[in-house]
């Protein structure tokens, strides 16, 4: 039985001054912490242009940072550099992840918090902590498996009972392939069991000084975690979820190289680095407990074209790859790969100035599963999947920053819009759980990120 609590008048009117003063607080709607990073201020940027342009309206937001001046200069290049109207009225507040007083102050005056600041491993529970205080929604970038499922553990009732969104990987992974996932369980003629998921160079591994020396630290830290990820997933997936996802005899194999006719080669994405099956994976064994869906399982590749790419990499593979795994089993080898980023990773990480790239991305999502739909998420027939295929095509502008960028500011601009629409009150939840039900897909493809059905055969 519910437990209630009885207020007596003197008691109910401090309550109604706190909630009063709290919501007086929220002087925004949106505040984007982090802005001095390259992902942070392509954040900045692309909310300023979607507000200025309209395609966002009614929001109002400031931007955070630990250095005020710094983020003063990066608004004015802003402005001098785009169409973005009149910047220099946009509130700067100043915060450092070290500082909780600074932190509380940043987040009890928002509604919902973008955190840019990386790796969220080391900073992000602190960001997490306040937003849970001042009653602030929180948004991430993360691609730390071991940080989101850390937190769901020891967060998730704390988020629930403060009514508090917390949703990370909102950038380019893993929303895109979480609401794509959707899109094609939505359209497939039957029941959809296995998805691939092909992504184009410049969509997953980058150019060349196209990712920053946090991304590649961020990289070290999740290979320097795994050991830990083990831990809390058993944990997560034991204790936290309610019920266990049905065993299947038909699993979906991945093979580490193969030709696929759209993609040319491929190479595929070890499931210890692939954040999109990680979030996928929560997302669909939450869906099952909640309304005995079947979970989709997906296998992540990387497409990298013709024999003459896939050679020299072969050989970097072979070369490094080992001696990259064990320098990032201990801090000083870890120090020695983050001292050079470019030379480790081939040129797609840099230390010196590294630039947002032009370029698109395309991923394509293959989908196989049985015409008929199933009587039970339980049930496998004989035949493995593959009666019916469907593809779901996902194109857009440069992937790690520009769409990252219009994902995680629509997520947020779609959590104050539609809040209705979520049906989680709080917690520690997946992109593909707190929008499945909003119009977050329709929102980013305004933002030129297009979902178009190619085939189903
Ligand atoms: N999911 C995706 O699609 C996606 C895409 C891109 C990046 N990311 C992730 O986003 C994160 C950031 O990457 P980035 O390339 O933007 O890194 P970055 O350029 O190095 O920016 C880091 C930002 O964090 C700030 N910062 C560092 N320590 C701080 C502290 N103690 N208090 C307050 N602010 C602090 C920095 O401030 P200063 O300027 O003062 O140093 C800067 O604004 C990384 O973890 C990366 O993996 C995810």
């Amino acid at each position: 039985m519910r437990s209630c609590i009885c207020l007596s008048p003197s008691n109910g009117f401090q309550v109604f001054v706190i909630l009063v003063m709290m919501i007086h607080r929220k002087k925004y709607d949106i505040v984007i912490f982090g802005g001095t990073g390259l992902t942070g201020r392509a954040v900045v940027e692309d909310l300023a242009l979607s507000v200025s342009s309209g395609k966002t309206s009614g929001i109002s937001w400031a931007v955070s940072a630990r250095n005020c001046e710094k983020m003063v200069k990066i608004l004015h290049e802003i402005q001098d550099s785009n169409e973005t109207g009149d910047l220099s009225n946009i509130t700067v507040i100043e915060a450092d992840v070290k500082d909780e007083t600074s932190l509380r102050r940043m987040t009890q005056q928002t509604r919902v918090l973008i955190n840019c600041v990386g790796p969220f491993k080391s900073t992000g529970e602190a960001v997490i902590l306040s937003c849970l205080s001042t009653h602030t929604h929180y948004l991430d970038m993360s691609t730390e498996s071991v940080f989101l499922e850390r937190m769901q553990v020891k967060y998730c009732l704390s988020a629930e009972e403060a009514g508090v969104l917390v949703v990370g990987s909102c950038g380019s992974k893993s929303l895109v392939c979480e609401l794509g996932l959707q899109f094609l369980q939505k359209n497939f003629p039957g029941e959809l069991v296995w998805t691939e998921s092909f992504g184009s160079d410049s969509g997953h591994s980058g150019h060349s000084d196209s990712m920053s020396c946090m991304t590649w630290d961020t990289l070290l830290g999740v290979m320097a975690s795994s050991r830990e990820l083990r831990r809390i997933r058993k944990t997560l997936f034991e204790s936290v979820f309610e019920k266990k996802t049905p065993k299947y005899r038909h699993k979906l194999k991945s093979h580490s190289f193969r030709s696929h006719p759209l993609n040319g080669w491929l190479v595929c994405v070890p499931p210890s680095y692939d954040i999109d099956s990680d979030v996928v994976r929560r997302t669909q064994t939450q869906s099952y407990i909640d309304n005995n869906s079947r979970p989709v399982q997906l296998v992540s590749y990387v497409t990298l074209g013709s024999w003459f790419r896939l050679i020299p990499l072969s050989l970097h593979t072979l070369l490094f790859g080992p001696l990259i795994f064990l320098l990032s089993s201990f801090s000083s080898g870890r120090s020695i790969l983050s001292c050079f980023p470019r030379f480790f990773s081939w040129g797609s990480f840099s230390r010196t100035g590294p630039s947002i790239t032009t370029s698109n991305f395309e991923v394509v999502l293959v989908g196989k599963g049985y015409l008929t739909e199933l009587n039970t998420p339980e049930e496998e027939p004989v035949p493995p999947p593959g009666e019916v295929t469907m593809s779901l095509r996902i194109k857009g502008p440069e992937y790690a920053h520009r769409t990252a960028s219009s994902c995680i500011n629509q997520a947020a601009v779609t959590l104050l819009k539609e809040r209705d629409k979520i049906r989680f009150r709080g917690g520690i939840l997946t992109p593909g759980l707190v929008f499945r039900e909003t119009s977050l897909r329709q929102r980013i493809q305004k933002h030129g990120i297009s979902f178009d059905i190619l085939n189903s055969i």
